[in-house]
């Protein structure tokens, strides 16, 4: 299995994975073709796991914004993420998130904020967000699925405020 930036040939790929992935819905799909054209869009984290010619997994990490009193803060959102339902539970999923956070830390981002399942983030390193200060209003979520990954060291003491995902997120 191999990690690599997606190319503009993987499109359909991914599409069709995101919708298998998520029973048949194409509302991920659709949310990675609009942050593909959007200015949040970042093509070094859009991540595809590839296995024998064949596209079985994608995540991506976008832009978004923390509005503290002291100004806007950059940060990145990650979502979403799809494996094909036949080969889930091998590591693949593991192994985008930590390329994934591997080369955001790389690119020089502190901070990243997901939605997500509470027992499957944290052995990455997420932790609950509002713990650390952290609002979000824009979706009604638990605490406890609401979760930051500190990257580099400091960023969640110097950081406080609501994080804002970039508008296509909001359909
Ligand atoms: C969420 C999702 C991306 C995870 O992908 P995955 O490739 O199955 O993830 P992993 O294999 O890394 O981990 C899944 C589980 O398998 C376990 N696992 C990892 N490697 C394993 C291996 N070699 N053998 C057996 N189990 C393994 C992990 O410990 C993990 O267990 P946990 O549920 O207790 O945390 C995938 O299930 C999916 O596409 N779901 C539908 C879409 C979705 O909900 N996306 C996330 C929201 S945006």
């Amino acid at each position: 299995m191999q990690i690599r930036t997606e190319t503009i040939n993987d499109y359909k790929h991914v599409f069709n994975l995101n919708y298998l992935a998520f029973d048949n819905r194409d509302d991920e799909a659709k949310l990675v073709e609009r942050i593909r054209f959007s200015n949040c869009f970042i093509r070094q984290l859009s991540l595809v796991a590839e296995e024998q010619e064949e596209i079985v997994g994608h995540v991506l990490f976008s832009k978004a914004k923390i509005i503290q009193e002291d100004g806007e803060k950059e940060v990145l959102v990650l979502a979403p993420m799809a494996v094909n339902p036949s080969v889930q539970k091998k590591g693949i999923g593991s192994n985008l998130i930590k390329e994934g956070l591997r080369r955001a830390k790389d690119l020089g981002y502190g901070l990243v904020f997901l939605i997500g399942h509470p027992n499957y983030y944290p052995k990455f390193g997420f932790q609950p967000a509002r713990n650390h200060g952290m609002e979000l209003t824009q979706f009604e979520v638990p605490d406890d699925v609401f979760m930051v990954c500190e990257l580099i060291e400091g960023e969640l003491q110097q950081t406080n405020g609501e994080l804002r995902y970039p508008p296509v997120f909001l359909g």
